[in-house]
């Protein structure tokens, strides 16, 4: 076709090679402009410019590769042409290491119900002063890459998974319309990596139209969209096991949004690559910890005189100094509760995602599943 080719007219900023399979299951290095990562990959979650509660030292020490960070809310404050000024977010927020930027309009739709979507962008009230603005996918590239991210999200056109009609089949044609705008509109594909978006809902139709629309445009990377949006197990994984069976073998898969740690472990035997969530830092400041098998209410008034870590497996700084009736103690009353409950989580994400690549690599990964699945499930249901 006449599509817009990324690679034609783009070098690409990333190595991405495969080192070990298990069925669909891949284990790889990608190699990013900032950082060398291993996947499978779980991503962090930032707003402005950090984890909450974390330092980017923390992050480093807990072996995090890779934040995400918010383009709607960089955007917002401190502005990307501050940042662009201050030396780019690598700079600003003392982090090394790779970033990644979402592309805003998902962060719009779902924040503020007012954004209405035409097919010029996203339309939005300001939150600052309350002017409509208009988010498209020029502006949302050019803020990207203002702010320097290793990778950044082309601007898609995002649906609830959970409605259905003719909305669904617009808003994935959109998606490949601003997907050429978006390619046109990139500046920096030496230094950046511009990710497009599979949408389509639970439609198997639709969902392979868009993967093959977005493949013909040889793009750097390729991420499955609108999920986690309160669909089921069974059409979630079906989504995610149809477009990484037709997405190409030697580019990254990043499901976005997801997610729990049952669902990476899936997504990953389904061959996806990397992923997002907000989860484990958000159920944190609630006083909820990640353990093998499930979650730990710290704020339980069981846990008041209980000596023992978090989780007695865990190797993370917080589980080798702290009791689980000190952080009873201070998870509703002190910031610190919330901080060295993220710690962990953060560990205990990272850690499943290392245990991934490590037994994709060495031939364990139905092993490392089958454990995984009995811990959590130990009746075996
Ligand atoms: N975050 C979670 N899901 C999505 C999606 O479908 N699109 C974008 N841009 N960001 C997301
Ligand atoms: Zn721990």
């Amino acid at each position: 076709g006449l599509s817009l080719q990324y690679h034609q007219t783009h070098t690409m900023a990333l190595r991405f090679e495969v080192l070990g399979r298990f069925n669909r299951a891949r284990a790889a290095r990608l190699t990013l402009p900032h950082f060398l990562c291993e996947t499978p990959l779980f991503m962090p979650v930032g707003t402005q410019g950090t984890i909450k509660g974390l330092t980017t030292h923390q992050l480093e020490e807990i072996g995090c590769q890779i934040i995400l960070g918010n383009t709607y809310h960089l955007a917002l404050r401190p502005t990307s042409e501050l940042i662009d000024d201050l030396g780019g977010l690598h700079k600003f927020m003392n982090w090394p290491r790779a970033l990644l930027t979402d592309s805003g309009g998902f962060q719009m739709v779902s924040l503020l119900h007012l954004a209405d979507i035409t097919e010029e962008g996203v339309t939005f009230q300001s939150p600052v002063d309350g002017k409509p603005m208009l988010l498209t996918p020029e502006e949302s590239i050019q803020i990207q890459n203002r702010i320097g991210a290793d990778i950044i999200m082309a601007l898609d056109d995002v649906v609830k998974t959970t409605i259905t009609g003719p909305r669904i089949e617009e808003a994935m044609y959109r998606t490949l319309r601003w997907i050429d705008r978006c390619i046109a509109a990139h500046k920096r594909p030496k230094e950046q990596n511009l990710f497009g978006i599979v949408q389509g809902g639970l439609d198997p139709v639709l969902r392979d139209i868009c993967v093959q629309g977005l493949v013909e445009r040889n793009l750097p990377g390729y991420a499955i969209g609108g999920l986690a949006g309160g669909e089921d197990k069974d059409s979630f994984w079906r989504v995610v096991a149809q477009c990484t069976a037709s997405l190409p073998e030697s580019k990254p898969r990043y499901v976005m949004g997801v997610g729990y740690p049952l669902d990476i472990v899936v997504c990953s035997a389904l061959g996806a690559d990397m992923y997002d969530c907000v989860y484990p830092t958000r159920t944190a400041r609630f006083g909820t910890a990640l353990v093998p098998e499930g979650v730990l209410k710290l704020k339980h008034q069981s846990m008041a005189d209980d000596t023992r870590p978090i989780d007695s497996t865990c190797e993370c700084m917080v589980c080798k100094n702290y009791t689980r009736a000190y952080l009873h103690c201070l998870v509703t009353k002190d910031a610190m509760g919330s901080q060295l409950l993220s710690y962990h989580n953060l560990y205990y994400m990272l850690q499943l995602s290392r245990n991934l690549h490590s037994s994709i690599i060495e031939g364990t990964f139905p092993n490392f599943v089958c454990d995984f699945l009995k811990k959590m499930f130990p009746e075996g249901d």
